[in-house]
């Protein structure tokens, strides 16, 4: 069954009778901009066809009543318990319920009405995979509040509500890409936001050619300590680099020419740190020309140089997620291959010739299993809409 159904028989099984509201928030593939967000840099993501879907009504009662269709598991809060992370019979809200109490606490730290709701959801988007599972969970719930509260927040201040629940609710100190892309995704194009000042525009897809979802089914390990401390690394070679660029906010602010002329002064793991960082928001602003004018050859390239810049210098890949590149990069079609999101397991994104995706999804998978012994998961994305009622 699919999960908007899921969502949707959750609830009636739990509350007796049927949703009044359908919500829907997608993950994200990001196509380029790795690990720029909290740099200040620019982004390249799309929102996918995967998404949470959530079936939600008011509630007649103080409580807010979640059901989680994947877990088959309820969770409870209020107004009170919400702040301790607690369930109001004091036993602590699972983790999974944390995203959608963050994302209460969030709104009604922002002065907005969270009213006490009923709500089952359900996701096809694979949890710890680089796909934004979190993000899309957050704006599900924050299109139910703001449907229920009505009123009618923007998207992008609905997705910095969402990444504020991550920060400082959930304890993962995430950039604004995810909820961005989920909150704000448009049918049919990629997203340019620019993190620093927020400002976003969408441009074409790479012309004739389809994106491809490879997931490794490796998940996610030590993700949140692992970028963290890239976080930290980048924090403390914008520290060092402002002795000679007095100013510089963030790593955005180092041009590659003062980088290449000043980088031997970093110690060595944070000038790899931060050389990724500062090359890959260059690639970023090559390439908006190259998508404006569908030269596709060349902005996957700048793919392929993403990954194995995100290998070599961020060290943020895996062997699993290197083998699906490399096998993706050998076949007929394939115009570049990286991972996408995070790291540390998950997904590659790739861009193929559209009259041969077909066929480079037919080998990927089989070729990595062999190679790997893995079975792995691998589905043509089409860009899709951003959260919204359905
Ligand atoms: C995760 C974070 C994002 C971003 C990416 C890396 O998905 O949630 O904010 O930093 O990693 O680009």
């Amino acid at each position: 069954m699919n999960p908007r159904d899921t969502a949707i028989q959750a609830y009636q099984k739990h509350f007796s009778a049927p949703p009044r509201y359908l919500g829907r928030a997608p993950g994200r593939v990001n196509m380029l901009g790795e690990h720029v967000d909290y740099n200040d840099g620019f982004v390249m993501p799309i929102a996918i066809d995967r998404a949470t879907y959530i079936a939600f009504s008011p509630a007649s009662t103080d409580h807010t009543t979640l059901v989680a269709a994947d877990f088959n598991e309820t969770a409870h809060f209020t107004a009170e318990s919400l702040p301790d992370r607690m369930q109001p019979d004091g036993s602590p809200l699972p983790e999974w319920a944390l995203y959608p109490a963050g994302v209460a606490w969030a709104l009604s730290g922002a002065g907005l009405s969270t009213t006490a709701m009923q709500a089952a959801f359900c996701s096809d988007i694979p949890r710890g995979s680089g796909l934004s599972s979190s993000a899309s969970i957050e704006m599900a719930f924050g299109v139910a509040w703001s449907t229920l509260g009505n009123w009618g927040l923007p998207p992008m201040q609905l997705a910095l509500l969402g990444q504020k629940a991550e920060n400082r609710y959930v304890g993962v100190n995430c950039g604004i890409m995810d909820q961005f892309a989920s909150a704000c995704g448009e049918e049919g194009r990629l997203l340019l936001l620019d993190c620093r000042s927020l400002e976003y525009r969408s441009l074409p897809l790479p012309t004739d050619t389809l994106i491809v979802v490879a997931d490794t089914s490796v998940r996610r390990k030590l993700s949140s300590g692992g970028y963290n401390e890239r976080r930290a690394a980048c924090e403390e070679a914008v520290r060092l680099l402002s002795r000679d660029l007095p100013g510089i906010k963030a790593l955005r602010d180092v041009s590659m020419e003062s980088f290449h002329h000043l980088s031997r002064k970093l110690p060595s793991l944070v000038r790899k740190r931060a050389r990724h960082i500062v090359e890959e928001i260059e690639r970023t602003r090559q390439a908006i020309p190259l998508l404006e004018q569908g030269r596709t050859v060349e902005f996957g390239k700048l793919m392929n140089a993403c990954h194995s810049s995100l290998k070599n210098y961020y060290e943020v890949s895996t062997p699993e997620l290197d083998t699906m590149v490399e096998i993706a990069q050998s076949l007929p079609g394939c115009l570049g291959a990286r991972l996408t999101g995070a790291g540390f397991g998950g997904c590659t994104v790739n861009l193929v010739a559209y009259d041969q995706a077909e066929a480079f999804a037919r080998s990927l998978g089989p070729e990595y299993e062999w190679r790997t012994g893995l079975h792995p998961e691998i589905y043509i994305c089409q860009a899709s809409q951003g959260a919204g009622l359905l």
